[in-house]
């Protein structure tokens, strides 16, 4: 494939901003790619919302069902995902059925022809000719921003949606983490103004990256990232979110931010990415989230987690009102449905039902 892309060549985007970027993961003024958090605006996550509080409305009836089977019905999809993945994996997989699409999967790339030294690039260029959609999900930073720029090339084009690269990103994830914060301050004011801890590993993990990224649309928010010095937030993100004027403060001592906040957002240490056993040498458990600490968390605020979940939320937590991050698995599912509806151009159709 030509590494030219509307006259683009690969060196050049890759300089290119986000906002930037976000036109060429685009056709005709509709989402076609989604790759990273920087190429949403505000009026598409409202909509996105929107329409995945619609859509579960329409599943819940058996005529609606069947609307919804219809839609895409005849379309195929790609799971390739060679990184582990349960959620992910299976609620974009769900997402695909609810819509009448069938899917195909490649989970382990020790079982496709990259063992015979055929390249990733040509590897995802053979699944393009088979279906309509590739979801991925892959070890390496970038990687689906580099398959979107050239699958872009080619005669007939199919959409990425990346579903996790490396420490980079996982623009889905943090979706429907908006989505869930938007539903959990429904009534208090939506997410605008609200405070938000992301706790644990902000080196390495990806989707309290994207989720930052996305937060920028929303007035007045104020972020705090709690995590061990060796494990804070990457400076790119710290000078996207100066630049972008949104506030945020880095603290190593979560039972002090707790009584201020709205929402907890608690990760896992990302020990996968050790390159000799270093996570080993941290106290991880100052960044659990102790049972005392309900005492003082607010009443109306939320305890979020991606999941997967080691001990930073002990299970006791999971009956406390607070603690939304089954019912984020959940809404990972819908917002799913929307997203894929929208690529396709059915969002009207959804509109209008
Ligand atoms: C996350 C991921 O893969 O980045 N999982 C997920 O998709 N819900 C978080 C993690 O693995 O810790």
């Amino acid at each position: 494939m030509a590494d030219v892309m509307k006259g683009i060549d690969w060196k050049t985007f890759q300089q290119l901003r986000g906002s930037e970027k976000k036109e060429y993961f685009t056709r005709d003024g509709s989402i076609f790619h989604v790759i990273m958090s920087q190429q949403f605006d505000r009026q598409f996550l409202d909509e996105i919302c929107e329409l995945t509080t619609k859509i579960r409305g329409i599943a819940k009836g058996n005529k609606g069902v069947s609307f919804l089977q219809s839609l895409l019905q005849g379309k195929r999809a790609m799971l390739y995902f060679v990184q582990p993945s349960t959620r992910t994996f299976l609620s974009f997989m769900a997402a695909c059925q609810i819509l009448g699409i069938q899917c195909s999967e490649v989970r382990d790339a020790a079982t496709s022809s990259e063992m015979k030294g055929e390249s990733q690039e040509d590897t995802v260029r053979t699944f393009s000719s088979y279906v309509d959609l590739i979801v991925m999900r892959h070890p390496q930073s970038g990687f689906a921003e580099r398959i979107a720029f050239l699958l872009n090339q080619i005669r007939r084009p199919v959409p990425v949606i990346n579903a996790g690269s490396g420490k980079d990103q996982h623009p889905t994830q943090a979706l429907l983490d908006i989505y869930t914060l938007h539903r959990s301050f429904d009534n208090y004011g939506g997410i605008d103004g609200k405070r938000i801890a992301f706790v644990g590993d902000l080196l390495r993990g990806r989707t309290v990256r994207s989720l930052a990224y996305l937060l920028r649309n929303y007035r007045g928010v104020k972020l705090y990232f709690v995590a061990p010095p060796e494990l804070q937030m990457e400076e790119d993100l710290k000078s996207y979110l100066k630049e972008q004027k949104v506030a945020f403060e880095e603290t190593n001592t979560l039972e002090e931010v707790i009584p201020s906040v709205d929402a907890v957002y608690m990760t896992r240490i990302q020990d996968e990415y050790d390159k000799a056993g270093e996570s080993k040498r941290i106290d991880y458990s100052a960044y659990y989230f102790k049972k005392e600490y309900l005492k003082i968390l607010p009443p109306n605020a939320i305890i979020m987690h991606p999941l997967p979940r080691r001990d930073e939320i002990p299970v006791e937590i999971d009956g406390d009102k607070r603690a939304i991050y089954w019912r984020q698995v959940r809404n990972g599912m819908w917002v799913r449905v929307t997203l894929i509806a929208a690529i396709f151009r059915k969002d009207k159709d959804i509109k209008e039902y």
